[in-house]
């Protein structure tokens, strides 16, 4: 690993993030305190995920506000890569899409780029994504989304809307560039070096300014765009950055769906939540039942508090109990861990209803070919 010794792009993810430092290596923004007022100002209200720093970092989020205030539209942009499963992470930026709707009003647009897939992946085939592509929309429209302001794009079904913007973009990308952003080199297939302008396209499906919310990993992509886009005379793309949620194991990298023991998969059943969990989630706890009463857990490395915290729990008075609880040592791994499990069964066990209830309207959410 280069200079750093973690690394952040968009098809890999590996050692522990420094957000500090990757917040300079990007050149992004922090969302301080200032910042978060404002948003919620904006809003009407908070979100857990703001509060609790899983949105921690932007670029241009204050020219939305701007035009927000000045009664301009703007709209919403993210997407999903079609290669396997939907887990909990892909969710935190569609929960905030769906918390952005709610309070601007806004039309949100969620691209499947299968396209993409199949270009990363050797074992994967068109049909492959493309079918993926439908499960994981599923997983997107559960969230509850206002049919009338939603619109999911196919890559390989609505090129037509989004290639001429793509040619726009492509022509002010060179291969310098591509290479020194993603670390290409010259086995890379051409289809992944001309990729990112169709992720960019995306950026001006309306006429109006849009905010993406996204994983910080997906952030080199609209850095390109951001570069072109005044030589394209489009505004830039304004970014609202999640944190990557860590693995089961902990300690580096990301939740992934290429290892099905590193993720909570939307799919999964209890008795599945319990076992991976039980047998996988990295615990804060000390070696023993003494030691741990007498010195209490540590939260801050706990992957099921940090599952709690970044997900499935908003209720922040109900946090800080299990927090006061384990760090004070009279709450338990087992027992910490139970709660994951509890809250997340109860979780995904509604979105996998609504997940079912989506399948006959999805067709409903399609953008027109
Ligand atoms: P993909 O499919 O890798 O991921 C979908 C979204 O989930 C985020 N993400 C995570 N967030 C938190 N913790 C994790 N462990 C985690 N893993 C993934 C990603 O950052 C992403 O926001 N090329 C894209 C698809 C795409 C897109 C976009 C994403 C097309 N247009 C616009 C964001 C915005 C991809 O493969 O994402």
């Amino acid at each position: 690993m280069p200079d750093d010794d973690f690394v952040v792009t968009p098809w890999r993810v590996e050692g522990q993030i420094d957000y500090d430092r990757l917040i300079e290596k990007f050149g992004t923004r922090r969302i301080d305190a200032a910042m978060l007022a404002r948003i919620e100002g904006a809003a009407g209200e908070g979100h857990f995920m703001l509060r609790r720093g899983v949105f921690f970092s932007h670029r241009d989020l204050g020219s939305i506000l701007d035009a927000h205030a000045a009664r301009r539209p703007f709209f919403v942009y993210t997407g999903r890569g079609p290669s396997g499963s939907t887990h909990i992470g892909h969710l935190v930026p569609w929960v905030f899409a769906k918390w952005l709707q709610d309070r601007f009003g806004v039309m949100v647009y969620f691209q499947l780029t299968d396209d993409e897939k199949f270009f990363a992946k050797r074992d994967l085939t068109l049909d492959d994504t493309h079918g993926l592509a439908r499960e994981n929309a599923l997983d997107f429209v559960a969230l509850g989304f206002d049919p009338k302001r939603t619109r999911v794009v196919i890559d390989t079904r609505h090129i037509r809307h989004l290639y001429p913007i793509a040619a726009q973009v492509a022509k002010h990308i060179n291969f310098s560039n591509t290479r020194a952003t993603f670390g290409f080199g010259g086995e890379t297939n051409i289809g992944m070096i001309f990729y990112t302008s169709i992720q960019s396209a995306m950026c001006y499906i309306e006429d109006a300014p849009v905010l993406i919310p996204l994983g910080v990993d997906q952030d080199p992509h609209f850095r390109l765009t951001r570069d072109v886009a005044p030589l394209i005379g489009r505004p830039k793309p304004a970014l609202i950055h999640n944190v990557m949620m860590p693995p089961l194991q902990g300690a580096g990298g990301k939740m992934g769906s290429s290892d099905p023991n590193s993720a909570i998969f939307t799919t999964d059943t209890p008795a599945e939540i319990r076992k991976k969990v039980n047998k996988y989630a990295f615990s804060g706890g000390r070696p023993d039942v003494a030691e741990h009463r007498r010195l209490g857990g540590n939260p801050d490395v706990d992957v099921s508090y940090q599952y709690l915290r970044m997900f499935f729990e908003p209720d922040d008075a109900r946090l800080a109990e299990v927090r006061e609880a384990y760090s004070s040592g009279s709450m338990l791994t087992g027992e910490l861990k139970s709660i994951l499990v509890e809250r997340a069964s109860e979780y995904l066990g509604a979105h996998q209803q609504r997940r079912e209830e989506a399948r006959g309207g999805l067709d409903g959410y399609m953008m027109a070919e």
